[in-house]
């Protein structure tokens, strides 16, 4: 063990259990790519301003949990704790909005940093893949993107997770209905902490997760109650387009997002098997976020999953990905000349396709032959002094422990031809 250890609320991806955070990832993107979003990779870290101004002074992630930091050049940034205004920002200052083919549609997939209390799937540093639609108001768009998370999901094997939907109204609704949440919230009785969000961040009360406060909760007005005519009928195609393609939701009239930008619909993604971190994924309209951070007016649409959390479902609801080996076949080398006879032949076998490892380090056969079998790969290419003098290497199946002898010319074909 070195003296240095993973920082607290991290963790090292590591092989071979690595390999299911990048199938986890890539069963997002598949959909996206098919329905047409085109990949978007923004840096790490922002100016400060982008989220305080994005995601909202008055949420935990900004006024909390940002990892925030002056340059030697003085200027103040911040690791993202999320992607949105990122990518948002990244199309703005690209003008890719203005080619006059909105929405714009991108993924994205990511490291994300928040300073948060560490706990089983809540860690400082975690990754996402999210897609954002930026530009268009349509309750078709935010149907195809929960769509396409449920079948990213669906695809993994997933089958307990869970979607919550609301809407969170726009800004001719949503203040009068944040006005008549104060009033109802002022007459209860909450701690100081609490009376203070009440009148910074209403609907965040809502969301408190202590049972004395959630008691006192019943009978708070909804915002659903308070919808404008728009906003309603908006909401209420998203659900029939949900409904007709066999999307099932649960309306959760009380979700409440952690971050400020959100209008109209709002969703998440939850899993029972989770615990109290339970949302694996989440997002929602934010149709006003452009104008927050100085651009034109672009009503936009996205989501993010956590790859973290999905693998987590994932052991869960005991999914076993099915993942082919990544080796096919494995080179064992014995003696000096052998190894250089092999290790050209690793490579041509790579240049045609076959995916090839190596004993090296000069291992004994013994030795070597485990390496090969905890590889995964189907075949072993093993050869000593004696073969190579006849022009020969010995072939062995792994899985039927099978050997034979086969012509150096004709490696490649044969291992080919067994393959499939
Ligand atoms: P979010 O709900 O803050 O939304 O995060 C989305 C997902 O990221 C969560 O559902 C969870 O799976 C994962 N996540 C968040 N925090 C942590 C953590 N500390 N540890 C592990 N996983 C975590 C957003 O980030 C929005 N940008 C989503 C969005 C995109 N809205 C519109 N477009």
């Amino acid at each position: 063990m070195s003296t240095f250890k993973a920082p607290k609320g991290t963790y090292d991806l590591l092989p071979p259990d690595s390999a299911r955070f990048l199938a986890v990832r890539e069963a997002i993107a598949a959909p996206l790519r098919d329905a047409g979003y085109g990949y978007i990779e923004t840096p790490g870290f922002e100016d400060v301003q982008l989220f305080a101004r994005g995601v909202g002074e008055s949420t935990d992630i900004v006024s909390k949990e940002m990892y925030v930091f002056t340059t030697k050049g003085g200027d103040q940034l911040a690791l993202r704790p999320e992607s949105t205004a990122s990518v948002l920002r990244a199309v703005l200052e690209s003008n890719l909005h203005k080619g006059g083919n909105l929405p714009v549609k991108v993924w994205y997939s990511g490291s994300q940093y928040r300073y948060e209390r560490p706990q089983k799937g809540r860690y400082r540093h975690f990754s996402q893949v999210g897609a954002e639609a930026i530009g268009a108001e349509d309750p078709l768009l935010d149907a195809e993107l929960i769509i396409l998370a449920d079948q990213a999901y669906r695809s993994l094997g997933l089958r307990q997770h869970r979607i919550l939907l609301n809407s969170l109204g726009d800004r001719t609704c949503r203040p009068v209905y944040r006005a008549a949440l104060q009033d109802f919230l002022r007459g209860l009785d909450l701690d100081e902490e609490t009376r203070r969000r009440i009148e910074i961040n209403p609907l965040r009360v809502l969301d408190d997760k202590r049972e004395d406060v959630q008691k006192q909760l019943v009978g708070a007005p909804l915002l659903r109650d308070y919808l404008c005519e728009a906003c309603r009928a908006y909401h209420e195609e998203v659900r029939e387009l949900l409904t007709a393609e066999g999307v099932a939701f649960e309306d959760d009239p009380k979700l409440v997002r952690g971050l400020d930008y959100y209008t109209r619909t709002t969703f998440e993604f939850v899993h029972d098997g989770l615990g109290s971190q339970s949302a694996v994924g989440g997002g929602g309209r934010y149709d006003g976020l452009s104008e927050m951070i100085g651009g034109p007016a672009l009503p936009s649409v996205g989501w993010a999953l956590g790859v973290d959390r999905t693998v987590l479902a994932l052991e869960a609801e005991s999914v076993t990905l099915d993942l082919p080996a990544t080796t096919s076949v494995y080179a064992v080398p014995l003696g000096e000349q052998a190894r250089k006879v092999l290790f050209q032949m690793a490579g041509e076998l790579r240049r045609s396709g076959i995916a090839t490892d190596f004993a090296f380090g000069g291992r004994g056969l013994k030795g070597a032959m485990k390496s090969a079998n905890r590889s995964g790969a189907r075949l072993a290419l093993i050869a000593g002094e004696r073969d190579l003098a006849e022009g020969q290497v010995q072939l062995k199946d792994l899985e039927s422990g099978e050997q034979s002898a086969l012509a150096l010319t004709e490696v490649v074909a044969e291992i080919r031809r067994l393959l499939g």
